[in-house]
Protein backbone atom coordinates (compact mmCIF):
# COMPACT_ATOMS: atom_id res chain seq x y z
CA UNK A 1 0.00 0.00 0.00
CA UNK A 2 1.16 3.49 -0.85
CA UNK A 3 2.45 6.01 1.51
CA UNK A 4 3.33 9.90 1.42
CA UNK A 5 6.16 11.04 3.41
CA UNK A 6 5.91 14.72 4.39
CA UNK A 7 8.06 17.01 6.07
CA UNK A 8 6.46 19.92 6.98
CA UNK A 9 6.83 23.42 7.95
CA UNK A 10 7.32 24.63 4.03
CA UNK A 11 6.27 27.66 2.62
CA UNK A 12 4.05 27.15 -0.59
CA UNK A 13 3.89 29.30 -4.10
CA UNK A 14 3.48 29.49 -7.74
CA UNK A 15 0.02 28.07 -9.23
CA UNK A 16 -1.32 24.53 -9.90
CA UNK A 17 -4.01 23.48 -12.35
CA UNK A 18 -7.19 22.68 -11.15
CA UNK A 19 -8.22 18.72 -13.03
CA UNK A 20 -11.80 18.02 -14.37
CA UNK A 21 -14.50 17.50 -11.24
CA UNK A 22 -14.19 13.96 -10.00
CA UNK A 23 -18.21 13.97 -9.00
CA UNK A 24 -19.66 15.79 -11.99
CA UNK A 25 -17.35 12.98 -14.40
CA UNK A 26 -19.07 10.24 -12.93
CA UNK A 27 -22.39 10.94 -14.02
CA UNK A 28 -21.71 12.05 -17.23
CA UNK A 29 -19.77 9.07 -18.13
CA UNK A 30 -22.82 7.16 -16.34
CA UNK A 31 -24.95 9.26 -18.79
CA UNK A 32 -23.42 7.89 -21.87
CA UNK A 33 -25.68 5.11 -22.13
CA UNK A 34 -28.45 6.94 -23.04
CA UNK A 35 -26.84 8.19 -25.96
CA UNK A 36 -27.51 6.27 -29.06
CA UNK A 37 -24.05 7.46 -31.08
CA UNK A 38 -20.85 8.22 -29.56
CA UNK A 39 -20.16 10.84 -26.79
CA UNK A 40 -16.56 12.34 -26.43
CA UNK A 41 -16.16 13.54 -22.71
CA UNK A 42 -13.05 16.08 -22.00
CA UNK A 43 -11.64 17.36 -19.07
CA UNK A 44 -11.43 13.75 -17.57
CA UNK A 45 -9.65 12.94 -14.47
CA UNK A 46 -7.22 10.51 -14.02
CA UNK A 47 -8.79 9.06 -10.92
CA UNK A 48 -9.24 5.44 -9.33
CA UNK A 49 -12.89 6.27 -9.49
CA UNK A 50 -13.00 7.24 -13.03
CA UNK A 51 -11.32 3.99 -14.16
CA UNK A 52 -13.54 2.19 -12.22
CA UNK A 53 -17.07 3.74 -14.09
CA UNK A 54 -14.92 3.05 -17.38
CA UNK A 55 -14.18 -0.45 -16.73
CA UNK A 56 -17.65 -0.85 -16.06
CA UNK A 57 -19.23 0.69 -19.14
CA UNK A 58 -16.94 -1.59 -21.17
CA UNK A 59 -17.71 -4.52 -19.30
CA UNK A 60 -20.98 -3.80 -19.95
CA UNK A 61 -19.90 -3.53 -23.45
CA UNK A 62 -19.28 -0.18 -24.50
CA UNK A 63 -16.47 0.30 -26.41
CA UNK A 64 -14.23 2.63 -24.69
CA UNK A 65 -11.59 4.95 -26.06
CA UNK A 66 -8.91 7.20 -23.70
CA UNK A 67 -6.82 9.25 -25.46
CA UNK A 68 -3.46 11.40 -23.74
CA UNK A 69 -5.08 14.46 -23.61
CA UNK A 70 -8.28 13.31 -20.85
CA UNK A 71 -10.60 12.59 -23.66
CA UNK A 72 -12.96 10.00 -23.36
CA UNK A 73 -15.08 8.76 -26.07
CA UNK A 74 -17.60 6.15 -25.11
CA UNK A 75 -20.09 4.16 -27.90
CA UNK A 76 -22.25 2.26 -25.32
CA UNK A 77 -24.62 1.61 -28.85
CA UNK A 78 -22.65 -1.92 -28.69
CA UNK A 79 -24.15 -2.42 -25.02
CA UNK A 80 -23.87 -6.80 -24.00
CA UNK A 81 -25.19 -6.72 -20.74
CA UNK A 82 -27.29 -4.36 -18.02
CA UNK A 83 -25.32 -5.79 -14.94
CA UNK A 84 -23.29 -3.36 -12.55
CA UNK A 85 -21.56 -6.25 -10.79
CA UNK A 86 -20.83 -6.38 -6.72
CA UNK A 87 -16.93 -6.33 -7.39
CA UNK A 88 -16.90 -2.90 -9.11
CA UNK A 89 -19.90 -1.50 -6.98
CA UNK A 90 -17.92 -2.65 -3.98
CA UNK A 91 -15.21 -0.17 -4.64
CA UNK A 92 -17.14 2.90 -6.03
CA UNK A 93 -20.57 3.60 -4.27
CA UNK A 94 -21.32 6.15 -7.14
CA UNK A 95 -21.39 2.60 -9.38
CA UNK A 96 -25.35 3.34 -8.52
CA UNK A 97 -25.38 6.07 -11.29
CA UNK A 98 -25.59 3.36 -14.17
CA UNK A 99 -29.27 2.61 -12.67
CA UNK A 100 -31.16 5.33 -14.15
CA UNK A 101 -29.88 5.04 -17.62
CA UNK A 102 -29.49 1.30 -17.95
CA UNK A 103 -33.68 1.51 -16.69
CA UNK A 104 -34.40 4.20 -19.07
CA UNK A 105 -32.69 2.92 -22.12
CA UNK A 106 -32.79 -0.47 -21.80
CA UNK A 107 -35.75 -1.24 -19.70
CA UNK A 108 -33.80 -3.30 -17.05
CA UNK A 109 -30.51 -3.57 -14.92
CA UNK A 110 -28.98 -5.05 -12.09
CA UNK A 111 -26.99 -2.99 -9.87
CA UNK A 112 -25.21 -4.23 -6.46
CA UNK A 113 -26.82 -2.50 -3.90
CA UNK A 114 -23.90 -0.42 -2.21
CA UNK A 115 -22.58 -0.82 1.22
CA UNK A 116 -22.36 1.43 3.78
CA UNK A 117 -19.21 3.61 3.60
CA UNK A 118 -16.74 5.15 5.96
CA UNK A 119 -18.80 8.51 6.11
CA UNK A 120 -22.11 6.95 7.28
CA UNK A 121 -24.89 4.64 6.06
CA UNK A 122 -25.64 6.08 2.53
CA UNK A 123 -28.90 4.86 1.79
CA UNK A 124 -30.44 4.79 -1.87
CA UNK A 125 -33.77 4.52 -0.92
CA UNK A 126 -34.65 8.02 -2.77
CA UNK A 127 -32.91 6.33 -6.17
CA UNK A 128 -35.27 3.73 -5.80
CA UNK A 129 -38.28 5.48 -4.82
CA UNK A 130 -38.17 7.66 -7.54
CA UNK A 131 -37.40 4.74 -9.85
CA UNK A 132 -40.85 3.03 -9.10
CA UNK A 133 -43.08 6.19 -9.22
CA UNK A 134 -41.25 6.52 -12.91
CA UNK A 135 -43.44 2.84 -13.17
CA UNK A 136 -40.13 0.27 -12.49
CA UNK A 137 -40.30 -2.76 -10.74
CA UNK A 138 -37.70 -2.95 -8.26
CA UNK A 139 -37.17 -6.43 -6.27
CA UNK A 140 -33.68 -5.98 -3.98
CA UNK A 141 -32.73 -9.44 -3.45
CA UNK A 142 -29.27 -11.37 -2.84
CA UNK A 143 -27.60 -7.87 -2.63
CA UNK A 144 -28.29 -6.66 -6.26
CA UNK A 145 -31.35 -3.95 -6.94
CA UNK A 146 -32.95 -5.52 -9.78
CA UNK A 147 -35.48 -3.17 -11.96
CA UNK A 148 -37.67 -3.78 -15.12
CA UNK A 149 -40.13 -1.45 -16.60
CA UNK A 150 -42.67 -2.43 -19.31
CA UNK A 151 -42.37 0.12 -21.90
CA UNK A 152 -40.54 3.10 -21.33
CA UNK A 153 -40.64 4.74 -17.63
CA UNK A 154 -43.03 7.26 -17.14
CA UNK A 155 -43.25 10.68 -15.72
CA UNK A 156 -43.88 11.60 -12.25
CA UNK A 157 -43.87 14.46 -9.17
CA UNK A 158 -40.57 13.33 -6.90
CA UNK A 159 -40.00 14.79 -3.80
CA UNK A 160 -37.10 13.70 -2.46
CA UNK A 161 -36.04 14.85 1.22
CA UNK A 162 -33.14 14.89 2.30
CA UNK A 163 -31.25 16.42 -0.48
CA UNK A 164 -29.41 14.13 -2.28
CA UNK A 165 -27.03 14.83 -5.21
CA UNK A 166 -26.17 11.45 -7.01
CA UNK A 167 -30.03 10.58 -6.12
CA UNK A 168 -31.20 13.65 -7.73
CA UNK A 169 -28.55 12.55 -10.78
CA UNK A 170 -29.81 9.32 -11.23
CA UNK A 171 -33.46 10.01 -11.43
CA UNK A 172 -32.51 13.64 -14.20
CA UNK A 173 -31.09 10.75 -15.77
CA UNK A 174 -34.38 8.67 -15.73
CA UNK A 175 -36.22 10.96 -16.39
CA UNK A 176 -35.10 12.17 -19.96
CA UNK A 177 -35.95 9.03 -21.88
CA UNK A 178 -39.42 8.35 -19.82
CA UNK A 179 -42.56 9.10 -21.22
CA UNK A 180 -44.25 12.77 -20.41
CA UNK A 181 -43.06 15.35 -17.58
CA UNK A 182 -41.37 14.38 -14.63
CA UNK A 183 -40.61 17.06 -11.85
CA UNK A 184 -38.10 16.61 -9.19
CA UNK A 185 -38.64 18.95 -6.16
CA UNK A 186 -36.20 19.47 -3.56
CA UNK A 187 -33.44 18.52 -6.10
CA UNK A 188 -30.00 19.05 -5.01
CA UNK A 189 -28.03 22.34 -6.78
CA UNK A 190 -24.76 21.45 -6.71
CA UNK A 191 -22.78 22.46 -9.81
CA UNK A 192 -22.30 18.59 -10.55
CA UNK A 193 -25.79 18.43 -10.86
CA UNK A 194 -25.74 21.37 -13.00
CA UNK A 195 -23.24 20.13 -15.64
CA UNK A 196 -24.70 16.50 -15.86
CA UNK A 197 -27.92 18.36 -16.80
CA UNK A 198 -26.36 20.40 -19.43
CA UNK A 199 -24.62 17.66 -20.96
CA UNK A 200 -27.82 16.09 -21.05
CA UNK A 201 -29.57 19.23 -22.79
CA UNK A 202 -26.83 18.99 -25.32
CA UNK A 203 -27.43 15.27 -26.15
CA UNK A 204 -30.63 16.46 -26.93
CA UNK A 205 -32.53 15.99 -23.07
CA UNK A 206 -35.41 19.27 -21.97
CA UNK A 207 -35.21 19.95 -18.99
CA UNK A 208 -35.65 23.24 -17.44
CA UNK A 209 -34.92 24.61 -13.83
CA UNK A 210 -31.19 23.76 -14.31
CA UNK A 211 -29.38 25.38 -11.25
CA UNK A 212 -32.69 25.51 -9.29
CA UNK A 213 -34.44 23.23 -6.74
CA UNK A 214 -37.08 22.27 -8.76
CA UNK A 215 -35.91 20.19 -12.17
CA UNK A 216 -38.74 19.72 -15.01
CA UNK A 217 -37.66 17.10 -17.29
CA UNK A 218 -40.00 16.20 -20.63
CA UNK A 219 -39.38 12.61 -21.65
CA UNK A 220 -37.70 12.40 -25.03
CA UNK A 221 -37.54 9.17 -27.01
CA UNK A 222 -33.93 9.56 -27.95
CA UNK A 223 -30.62 11.26 -26.99
CA UNK A 224 -27.61 11.59 -29.47
CA UNK A 225 -23.95 11.37 -29.26
CA UNK A 226 -22.18 14.82 -28.10
CA UNK A 227 -18.71 15.93 -27.30
CA UNK A 228 -18.36 18.09 -23.48
CA UNK A 229 -15.94 19.08 -21.50
CA UNK A 230 -16.57 18.57 -17.63
CA UNK A 231 -16.17 21.34 -15.15
CA UNK A 232 -13.44 21.66 -12.77
CA UNK A 233 -12.79 20.58 -9.63
CA UNK A 234 -14.01 22.97 -7.05
CA UNK A 235 -13.14 20.71 -3.71
CA UNK A 236 -9.56 19.84 -5.53
CA UNK A 237 -9.13 23.99 -5.92
CA UNK A 238 -10.37 24.38 -2.03
CA UNK A 239 -7.78 22.14 -0.94
CA UNK A 240 -5.18 23.60 -2.04
CA UNK A 241 -6.27 27.09 -1.44
CA UNK A 242 -6.61 25.53 2.24
CA UNK A 243 -2.92 24.43 2.20
CA UNK A 244 -1.90 27.78 1.22
CA UNK A 245 -4.04 29.60 4.22
CA UNK A 246 -2.70 26.67 6.47
CA UNK A 247 1.16 27.18 5.39
CA UNK A 248 0.78 30.87 5.37
CA UNK A 249 1.32 30.96 1.66
CA UNK A 250 0.12 32.53 -1.53
CA UNK A 251 -1.59 30.08 -4.15
CA UNK A 252 -3.25 30.57 -7.21
CA UNK A 253 -5.31 28.08 -8.57
CA UNK A 254 -5.76 28.09 -12.44
CA UNK A 255 -8.80 26.74 -14.44
CA UNK A 256 -11.23 27.30 -12.38
CA UNK A 257 -15.20 28.69 -11.83
CA UNK A 258 -15.22 30.50 -8.44
CA UNK A 259 -18.32 30.96 -8.45
CA UNK A 260 -18.86 27.42 -7.57
CA UNK A 261 -16.69 27.88 -4.39
CA UNK A 262 -18.71 31.12 -3.04
CA UNK A 263 -19.37 29.80 0.14
CA UNK A 264 -15.89 28.39 0.68
CA UNK A 265 -13.90 31.58 -0.21
CA UNK A 266 -16.55 33.78 1.96
CA UNK A 267 -15.07 31.40 5.02
CA UNK A 268 -11.10 31.93 3.27
CA UNK A 269 -11.71 35.53 4.08
CA UNK A 270 -13.25 35.26 7.27
CA UNK A 271 -10.63 33.08 8.49
CA UNK A 272 -7.64 36.50 7.53
CA UNK A 273 -7.00 35.59 4.10
CA UNK A 274 -6.86 37.80 1.33
CA UNK A 275 -8.41 36.10 -1.76
CA UNK A 276 -9.01 37.13 -5.32
CA UNK A 277 -10.33 35.85 -8.49
CA UNK A 278 -9.90 36.55 -11.70
CA UNK A 279 -13.04 34.56 -14.22
CA UNK A 280 -10.90 31.15 -14.01
CA UNK A 281 -8.76 31.32 -11.13
CA UNK A 282 -8.33 32.21 -7.28
CA UNK A 283 -5.62 33.49 -5.27
CA UNK A 284 -5.24 32.94 -1.57
CA UNK A 285 -2.61 34.87 0.39
CA UNK A 286 -1.89 34.59 3.41
CA UNK A 287 1.61 35.43 3.97
CA UNK A 288 2.48 36.91 7.00
CA UNK A 289 -1.15 36.76 8.41
CA UNK A 290 -2.59 35.08 11.21
CA UNK A 291 -5.56 32.54 10.49
CA UNK A 292 -8.51 33.09 12.40
CA UNK A 293 -10.84 30.63 13.89
CA UNK A 294 -14.01 30.18 11.79
CA UNK A 295 -17.63 28.27 12.57
CA UNK A 296 -18.55 25.85 10.16
CA UNK A 297 -22.01 24.02 9.26
CA UNK A 298 -21.94 21.91 5.95
CA UNK A 299 -25.30 22.10 4.13
CA UNK A 300 -25.84 21.15 0.16
CA UNK A 301 -24.92 23.53 -2.25
CA UNK A 302 -24.73 26.56 -2.45
CA UNK A 303 -23.80 26.92 0.94
CA UNK A 304 -20.30 25.22 2.58
CA UNK A 305 -19.90 21.67 1.10
CA UNK A 306 -19.79 19.03 3.47
CA UNK A 307 -16.40 17.74 1.02
CA UNK A 308 -14.54 20.95 2.71
CA UNK A 309 -14.92 20.22 6.10
CA UNK A 310 -11.89 18.21 7.02
CA UNK A 311 -9.93 21.02 5.36
CA UNK A 312 -11.38 23.63 7.51
CA UNK A 313 -10.95 21.39 10.80
CA UNK A 314 -7.17 21.76 10.31
CA UNK A 315 -7.26 25.18 9.43
CA UNK A 316 -9.12 25.72 13.08
CA UNK A 317 -7.17 23.68 14.93
CA UNK A 318 -3.99 25.68 13.93
CA UNK A 319 -6.50 29.16 14.43
CA UNK A 320 -5.96 31.49 17.29
CA UNK A 321 -8.97 30.46 19.55
CA UNK A 322 -12.00 28.74 19.42
CA UNK A 323 -14.44 27.23 16.94
CA UNK A 324 -17.46 24.71 16.02
CA UNK A 325 -17.68 23.02 12.93
CA UNK A 326 -21.40 21.50 12.44
CA UNK A 327 -21.29 18.13 9.83
CA UNK A 328 -25.09 17.50 8.72
CA UNK A 329 -24.47 16.01 5.94
CA UNK A 330 -23.09 12.43 7.01
CA UNK A 331 -23.16 10.87 10.29
CA UNK A 332 -19.76 9.73 10.54
CA UNK A 333 -17.50 12.33 9.06
CA UNK A 334 -15.32 13.27 11.70
CA UNK A 335 -13.03 10.35 11.40
CA UNK A 336 -10.15 12.52 10.48
CA UNK A 337 -10.17 14.23 14.04
CA UNK A 338 -8.70 11.04 15.95
CA UNK A 339 -5.87 11.21 13.87
CA UNK A 340 -5.21 15.16 14.57
CA UNK A 341 -5.31 14.50 17.66
CA UNK A 342 -2.19 12.31 17.49
CA UNK A 343 -0.86 15.25 15.59
CA UNK A 344 -1.02 17.49 18.73
CA UNK A 345 -4.74 19.35 17.20
CA UNK A 346 -6.83 20.00 20.84
CA UNK A 347 -10.73 18.69 19.01
CA UNK A 348 -13.60 17.50 21.07
CA UNK A 349 -16.42 15.77 18.97
CA UNK A 350 -20.06 15.49 20.27
CA UNK A 351 -22.44 13.77 17.98
CA UNK A 352 -22.29 15.87 14.99
CA UNK A 353 -20.31 18.87 16.68
CA UNK A 354 -16.62 19.21 16.71
CA UNK A 355 -15.30 21.88 19.33
CA UNK A 356 -11.88 22.87 18.49
CA UNK A 357 -8.63 25.09 20.43
CA UNK A 358 -6.67 26.27 18.13
CA UNK A 359 -2.77 25.40 19.16
CA UNK A 360 0.32 26.52 18.24
CA UNK A 361 1.82 24.34 16.42
CA UNK A 362 1.49 20.61 15.30
CA UNK A 363 3.92 18.20 14.96
CA UNK A 364 4.38 14.99 12.40
CA UNK A 365 3.18 12.01 12.84
CA UNK A 366 2.46 8.45 11.42
CA UNK A 367 -1.63 8.42 10.25
CA UNK A 368 -3.99 6.77 8.42
CA UNK A 369 -6.38 8.28 6.26
CA UNK A 370 -10.15 6.52 6.17
CA UNK A 371 -11.64 8.50 3.37
CA UNK A 372 -11.04 10.52 0.78
CA UNK A 373 -11.44 13.82 2.17
CA UNK A 374 -10.08 12.89 5.41
CA UNK A 375 -7.10 11.94 3.92
CA UNK A 376 -6.43 15.41 1.89
CA UNK A 377 -6.70 17.12 5.60
CA UNK A 378 -3.95 14.87 6.95
CA UNK A 379 -1.90 15.87 4.07
CA UNK A 380 -2.95 19.67 5.09
CA UNK A 381 -1.84 18.77 8.80
CA UNK A 382 1.60 17.27 7.72
CA UNK A 383 1.84 20.22 5.13
CA UNK A 384 2.79 22.65 8.66
CA UNK A 385 3.24 20.20 10.89
CA UNK A 386 6.95 20.24 12.34
CA UNK A 387 9.23 17.13 11.45
CA UNK A 388 7.86 14.56 9.05
CA UNK A 389 4.41 12.45 8.82
CA UNK A 390 3.52 9.55 6.90
CA UNK A 391 0.31 9.14 5.42
CA UNK A 392 -0.64 5.59 5.32
CA UNK A 393 -3.51 4.51 3.21
CA UNK A 394 -2.97 6.53 0.15
CA UNK A 395 -5.70 4.57 -2.11
CA UNK A 396 -8.35 6.63 -0.82
CA UNK A 397 -6.81 9.52 -2.29
CA UNK A 398 -6.29 8.42 -4.68
CA UNK A 399 -9.84 8.42 -5.87
CA UNK A 400 -10.43 12.26 -5.78
CA UNK A 401 -7.01 13.81 -6.36
CA UNK A 402 -4.94 13.79 -9.36
CA UNK A 403 -1.20 13.53 -9.22
CA UNK A 404 -1.36 15.03 -5.44
CA UNK A 405 2.21 14.63 -4.85
CA UNK A 406 3.60 15.96 -7.95
CA UNK A 407 1.00 19.15 -7.79
CA UNK A 408 2.31 19.86 -4.38
CA UNK A 409 6.27 19.12 -5.25
CA UNK A 410 5.56 22.07 -7.75
CA UNK A 411 4.84 24.49 -5.06
CA UNK A 412 7.09 23.73 -2.89
CA UNK A 413 6.07 20.80 -0.65
CA UNK A 414 8.60 18.41 0.48
CA UNK A 415 6.31 15.27 -0.24
CA UNK A 416 6.99 11.95 -1.85
CA UNK A 417 5.45 8.85 -2.19
CA UNK A 418 6.09 5.17 -0.96
CA UNK A 419 5.21 2.35 -2.73
CA UNK A 420 5.25 -0.70 -1.72
N1 LIG B 1 -29.54 10.01 1.49
C1 LIG B 1 -30.63 9.27 1.86
N2 LIG B 1 -31.24 8.47 0.92
C2 LIG B 1 -30.81 8.42 -0.38
C3 LIG B 1 -29.70 9.20 -0.75
C4 LIG B 1 -29.08 10.00 0.20
O1 LIG B 1 -31.05 9.29 3.02
O2 LIG B 1 -31.40 7.68 -1.18
C5 LIG B 1 -28.85 10.86 2.48
C6 LIG B 1 -27.40 10.43 2.73
O3 LIG B 1 -27.31 9.38 3.65
C7 LIG B 1 -26.78 11.71 3.24
C8 LIG B 1 -27.54 12.80 2.46
O4 LIG B 1 -28.71 12.16 1.96
O5 LIG B 1 -27.03 11.87 4.60
C9 LIG B 1 -26.80 13.40 1.29
O6 LIG B 1 -26.19 12.38 0.52
P1 LIG B 1 -26.03 12.48 -1.06
O7 LIG B 1 -26.92 11.47 -1.68
O8 LIG B 1 -26.20 13.91 -1.50
O9 LIG B 1 -24.52 12.04 -1.26
P2 LIG B 1 -23.98 11.25 -2.51
O10 LIG B 1 -24.76 11.65 -3.70
O11 LIG B 1 -23.85 9.83 -2.17
C10 LIG B 1 -22.28 13.06 -3.36
C11 LIG B 1 -20.81 13.09 -3.60
C12 LIG B 1 -20.08 13.12 -2.27
C13 LIG B 1 -20.54 14.37 -1.50
C14 LIG B 1 -22.07 14.34 -1.34
C15 LIG B 1 -22.63 15.59 -0.67
C16 LIG B 1 -20.58 11.94 -5.71
C17 LIG B 1 -20.11 10.75 -6.45
N3 LIG B 1 -20.41 11.93 -4.39
O12 LIG B 1 -22.52 11.85 -2.63
O13 LIG B 1 -18.71 13.22 -2.54
O14 LIG B 1 -19.94 14.40 -0.23
O15 LIG B 1 -22.69 14.20 -2.64
O16 LIG B 1 -22.31 16.71 -1.39
O17 LIG B 1 -21.06 12.89 -6.31
C18 LIG B 1 -16.42 13.01 -2.07
O18 LIG B 1 -16.18 13.43 -3.21
O19 LIG B 1 -15.52 12.90 -1.19
C19 LIG B 1 -17.78 12.65 -1.71
C20 LIG B 1 -18.07 11.87 -0.66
Amino acid sequence: MDKLLIKGQNQLSGSVDISGSKNAALPILAACLLADSTVKVSNIPHLRDVTTTIRLLAAMGAEVLIDEQRTVEINSSTLKSCEAPYELVKTMRASILVLGPLLAKYGEAKVSLPGGCAIGSRPVNIHIHGMEKMGAKILVEDGYIHATVDGRLKGAQIDMEPVTVTGTENLLMAAVLAEGTTVLRNAAREPEVTDLAQFLVKMGAKITGIGTDVLTIQGVKSLKGVSYDVIPDRIEAGTYLAAAAVTQSKVTVKNVTPEHLFAVLEKFKEAGAEVTTTANSITLDMIGRTLKPVNIKTEPFPDFPTDMQAQFVVMNAIAEGDSIVEETIFENRFMHVSELTRMGASIQVHGNIAHITGVESLTGAEVMATDLRASACLILAALVAKGQTVVDRVYHLDRGYEIVEEKFHKLGADIIRLSE
